[in-house]
């Protein structure tokens, strides 16, 4: 093992516990088939309309569009209107405590897209997904298994805006808010997905289960092998499940080079 890998190790407070997984990665997990939207995906106020480059604003907001079509109609933004729409967004009341939106950050064409919750104080401060203890702690899973933020990775959050008191977002404010990020991933086009922690996890899969059940599966987002781990805020409060994240990385390291071997391997 090379030191700099072992100093990374010994800073997560993993060094010489951890072990690397050799077992080849698990076949893809079907998700469950797309559930009826719950009670609370509602319609709310749509967001802020894209505005032309030098348009004026216009007088009368627009009007509230249904869930289901402000969906479809972000479903057709390209990056500059997507990011446009959600630092104008006021369809959940979160809008009103933010600072910043926090949009997402990365490489656009990335392999590999982590999800998290939504932004905390540091985050909604420098409108930056994980920017805090957690985001040091993820920036050194990251660096366990060879990657960096911005390099083939892409980080994003669940919802854009940050819930008051860092409470996880309200069902309707997920609701709201993650036509964005399917957006977002129909843009990138990941190769593989990290989910961090339970919200996005259930968010993702469209089902209730605990992170304990989702571990060690290659599951799937709309045909898009998904992985779920614990959220780096839980595990800077809970040590012994590191060694557990840590598997789950290399689980994605591994599952991402089966992944690679599998479509660069002649037909
Ligand atoms: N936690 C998250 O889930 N996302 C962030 O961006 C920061 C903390």
């Amino acid at each position: 093992m090379s030191s700099r890998r072992e100093e990374i190790l010994k800073e997560l407070g993993l060094w010489p516990v951890w072990r690397l997984r050799t077992a080849a990665a698990s076949p893809a997990e079907p998700a469950a088939p797309p559930q009826p939207p719950a009670a609370a995906r509602v319609a709310q106020s749509a967001p802020a309309p894209v505005k032309p480059a030098g348009a004026r604003a216009p007088v009368e907001p627009a009007p509230a569009l249904p869930l289901d079509a402000r969906a479809a109609e972000i479903m057709r933004m390209d990056w500059p209107q997507l990011k446009a729409s959600v630092a104008g967004c006021t369809a959940c009341p979160l809008h009103q405590g933010r600072n910043k939106t926090v949009f997402g950050v990365g490489d656009e064409q990335a392999e590999w897209l982590f999800v998290g919750e939504g932004p905390g104080a540091d985050e909604d401060a420098k409108g930056e997904p994980f920017v805090g203890q957690a985001g040091k702690l993820l920036d050194n899973m990251l660096a366990a298994i060879g990657l960096k933020r911005g390099e083939n990775v892409y980080i994003g959050n669940m919802v854009k805006c940050r819930p008051p008191g860092n409470r996880n977002p309200e069902p309707l404010e997920v609701s709201q808010c993650e036509p964005y990020l399917h957006r977002q991933i129909a843009l990138i086009k990941p190769r593989l997905i990290v989910a961090l922690g339970k919200v996005a996890a259930v968010n993702l899969l469209r089902r209730e289960a605990t992170i304990a059940s989702l571990r060690g599966k290659v599951l799937e987002y709309q045909g898009i092998p998904l992985i779920i781990t614990y959220h780096p805020a839980y595990l800077l409060r809970s040590l012994p499940d590191k060694a557990k994240a840590w598997e789950d990385l290399c689980f994605a390291a591994e599952t991402m080079k089966n992944l690679q071997s599998a479509q660069a391997a002649p037909i």
